[in-house]
């Protein structure tokens, strides 16, 4: 198939575009080329990159006539951050291309209620993220069940963590000194008791889902999927799994959130309080029982390459410990 993939070399890109060349598809990668695929691979050469600003042009309904013009059978919007830009490629695409796939996320719900969740639960989100995530997904679901209308899939990932960037830790931000801490025997403050929860997923794992989704094509037209790793994590038991690696033991403290903030810069108290409030633990059966999605990676094995290649790019002071186990999250 023809498949256009807007925003092709990031996290998620950066695993899918090989999968979609290695499956033999002819793949169109967009974006506005400020930086290279997050993973070399060798398949990247029988890609056609395409340069565009879709912010710009989808202002001006530009964008979508671009997209349609590459006469794809498949889209895979890796990057909409609102209805309108959604309504804009829908515009452009509908009766050219025969599949929209779209990029969501598991903050489309709001504070859950049993768990893990499943995708009709709780979708009462807050934030401006979330709630024009799940304002797109409403939009693509009613037009696939229109007649005439463009079918559409939404997949919904969680935290993504790999190699390259730094990931959501065990107090629910991204600040790298956690991470010393546990490897030193350090405290780290948990908020409240420790038992939120925070849901990883390996990007190799969500371009699965979405070369998946290809494969399936109309057959789930309509329908929205979680995309993470089989089970969330508590704080408390991810921090002492982390000081585990390193054969510590955790010195872990506990305080209510407005106390436990405050010890941070208040870039990292936001961070904190936007996973750390919403505690995702949802549920892939769905996407098990109709993509066939079977996750290679674990919470901990995905976090575990994300801290590994940290450590071995020089983003992290580990003082004399080191990983203690032979264990190695590289697949
Ligand atoms: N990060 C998470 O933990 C997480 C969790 C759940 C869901 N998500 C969803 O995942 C998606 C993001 O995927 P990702 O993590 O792979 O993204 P990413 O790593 O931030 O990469 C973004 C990609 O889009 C391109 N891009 C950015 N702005 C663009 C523009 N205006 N026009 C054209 N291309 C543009 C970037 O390349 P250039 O910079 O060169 O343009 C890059 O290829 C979003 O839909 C997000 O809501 C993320």
């Amino acid at each position: 198939m023809r498949i256009v993939v807007i925003g092709a070399t990031g996290h998620i890109g950066g695993y899918l575009v090989p999968r979609l060349v290695m499956a033999g598809h002819e793949v169109f990668a967009l974006s506005r080329g400020l930086r290279e695929p997050y993973r070399q691979d060798p398949s990247w050469q029988h890609v056609t990159r395409v340069v565009v600003d879709r912010k710009g042009e989808a202002a001006d309904g530009a964008f979508g006539p671009r997209v349609a013009a590459l006469n794809p059978d498949v889209v895979i919007d890796l990057v909409c951050f609102t209805p309108e830009e959604a309504e804009e490629l829908v515009v452009g695409i509908r009766g050219h291309a025969r599949l929209l796939i779209s990029c969501g996320t598991i903050w489309v719900h709001g504070a859950l209620t049993a768990t893990p969740a499943d995708e009709d639960a709780d979708l009462t989100p807050w934030g401006e993220y979330g709630v024009s995530k799940l304002k797109i997904e409403r939009l693509l679901t009613g037009e696939s069940k229109t007649p005439g209308g463009l079918p559409s899939v939404t997949l919904r990932p969680g935290h993504i963590s790999g190699p390259g960037w730094a990931v959501i830790n065990p107090v629910g931000n991204a600040d790298l000194s956690v991470w010393e801490k546990l490897a030193r025997g350090e405290e780290v403050a948990l908020p409240n008791f420790g038992l939120e929860t925070v849901h990883h997923v390996h990007p190799d794992d969500v371009a699965q889902a979405f070369e998946l989704t290809v494969a399936r094509g109309n057959e789930v037209s309509g329908q929205a999927f979680h995309v993470t790793s089989s089970q969330a994590l508590t704080l408390r038991g991810f921090a002492t799994e982390v000081a585990h690696w390193f054969g510590q033991e955790p010195n872990l403290s506990y305080a209510p959130f407005d106390e436990f903030k405050v010890t941070m810069t208040p870039h990292h108290a936001e961070a904190s309080y936007e996973h750390v409030s919403r505690s995702p633990s949802v549920s892939i059966d769905r996407a098990r029982s109709a993509l066939g999605y079977a996750p290679q990676y674990t919470s901990l094995e995905a976090v575990r390459e994300a801290v590994e290649w940290l450590y071995d790019n020089g983003r992290l002071n580990f003082g004399s410990n080191r990983f203690v186990d032979t264990h190695s999250a590289a697949h």
